[in-house]
């Protein structure tokens, strides 16, 4: 029996979905904690890409049944289109997908929301525009609906109401279509019922399955410098995607989680506006892009890119208590002649190694890098350590040594048999 999680440790998209997907071949129920449909995830059956965005990765293995957490905000409409993907690809969800009574509800109301602040803001956040922020905004508010409530129909209607009637008194006829916001809640209460289904104990779920030496998987969503407490802020989610959010986003007990495994690619991404020491606007970044085909797998977004940006990567291990690091893309690598480590950050002429006491001067961050000779060598699918390059070998023994934690695996291209496992 073991309880793995499995955490983005950069600015999401670290390629989470590839490593659960692999980890999952042993995993019996796989559960997220956090987030929503900010999320995307890909991961591929019989070489088709499929990106996911609410549903656990796991669920693409038979034997993986699947929670959708308490602290999650469910969007109903994003949620049986999912459904109706997965039927495609021939994979049932009925009887293997638990939604938590008490996670929050994503109307069309906190779409709507997110869509006018982020237009109407001077700082933008460039969000997914998923609704994510206005949902925890109504959960802590405690205004939000909660999934529980999509099984008493007339309850449903009546919050739905009271929302539409907030929302009308708290904003101008020229800041939304009403319209269009009473033409999208038909489709909404549509999606509410057919989602009412899985609607289900996934707490008792997951402790009788803890009780009975199930395999269990933790999956993160987003990554760690987009935590709202840890990440930098206000440029964050609205979540705790660091292991911190996995035991009120479960309500299951850290120290019952036996492994934290952190994600990290090999160099650093970001998508969206906020800061990012290591960025790179030239034509590495350019490069870095292309070769990684570097667009958000939710919004298509070009991402943002830099160089292994260690002094972060040093703060995720020490947030999450990683035991262990899974490497992603190290093929994206391959044709750099040198790489680059950014080990400490120089703000006005002083040297910082810890990003704690950096972190809010981190637009003043002059990068500090260490240079390594590239290997110039395909890396793409290899499966075993030692036939890597020597200068690979090198970098990924040199990441391990600076983080202080072990590489146990190293992933060279995007499907599933492309991974070194150490
Ligand atoms: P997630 O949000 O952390 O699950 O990551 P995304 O799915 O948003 O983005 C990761 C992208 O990198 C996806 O397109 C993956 O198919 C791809 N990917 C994952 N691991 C590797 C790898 O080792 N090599 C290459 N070339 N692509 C990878
Ligand atoms: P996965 O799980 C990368 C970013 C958005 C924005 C900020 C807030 O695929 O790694 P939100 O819509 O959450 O209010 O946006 O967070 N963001 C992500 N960036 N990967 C993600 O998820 C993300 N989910 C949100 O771009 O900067
Ligand atoms: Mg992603």
């Amino acid at each position: 029996m073991s309880v793995v999680s499995v955490i983005g440790g950069q600015w999401g998209d670290e390629g989470k979905g590839k490593i659960v997907d692999y980890i999952c071949r042993d995993i019996d129920l796989v559960a997220r904690y956090q987030g929503g449909a900010n999320a995307g995830h890909t991961v591929y059956i019989n070489n088709k890409k499929i990106v996911l965005h609410q549903i656990p990765s796991g669920i693409i293995r038979e034997n993986c049944d699947c929670i959708l957490g308490n602290g999650m905000v469910v969007d109903p409409i994003g949620l049986v289109e999912e459904i109706k993907l997965l039927e495609s690809f021939n994979i049932d969800v009925e009887d293997r997908m638990y939604i938590a009574f008490n996670s929050h509800i994503v109307t069309p109301f906190h779409k709507m929301i997110d869509k006018f602040s982020e237009s109407k803001s001077k700082k933008k956040i460039g969000t997914t525009l998923k609704g994510i922020g206005p949902a925890y905004v109504d959960k802590y508010n405690r205004t939000g609906i909660l999934a529980f409530d999509l099984l008493d129909h007339s309850n449903l209607n009546l919050k739905i109401q009271s929302k539409l009637s907030d929302l009308t008194s708290q904003y101008d006829n020229h800041d939304f279509d009403l319209k269009e916001i009473k033409d999208s809640l038909d489709k909404f209460k549509e999606c509410c019922e057919k989602i009412s289904k899985y609607i289900k104990d996934g707490f008792n779920l997951l402790h009788e399955r803890y009780k009975s030496n199930s395999n269990i998987l933790i999956e993160g969503a987003q990554g760690t410098m987009l935590d709202i407490d840890h990440g930098t802020y206000p440029y964050v989610t609205s979540s705790s995607p660091t292991s911190g959010g996995i035991s009120t986003g479960l309500g299951f007990p850290g120290n019952q989680v036996n492994e934290n495994i952190g994600i990290f690619k090999a160099y650093t991404t970001r998508v969206g506006e906020g800061p990012f020491p290591t960025e790179l606007n030239d034509r590495f970044g350019e490069k870095l892009r292309k070769i990684g085909s570097e667009f958000g797998a939710t919004t298509g977004r070009p991402r943002r890119c830099g160089w292994f940006d260690a002094v972060a990567a040093r703060y995720s291990c020490k947030l999450n208590g990683f035991t262990k690091i899974a490497l992603t893309k190290l093929d994206i690598l391959d044709e750099f002649d040198e790489v680059l480590i950014c080990n400490s950050y120089k703000i006005k002429g002083k040297e910082y190694s810890n990003f704690s006491e950096a972190q809010y001067y981190l637009n003043e961050v002059e990068p500090v890098f260490q240079h390594f000779p590239g290997w110039n060598e395909s890396t793409y699918g290899k499966k075993s350590f030692e036939d890597l390059p020597e200068n690979a070998k090198k970098y990924v023994l040199l990441l391990s040594n600076i983080l202080e934690t072990p590489i146990k695996i190293i992933s060279t291209g995007p499907k599933r048999n492309q991974i070194i496992s150490i």
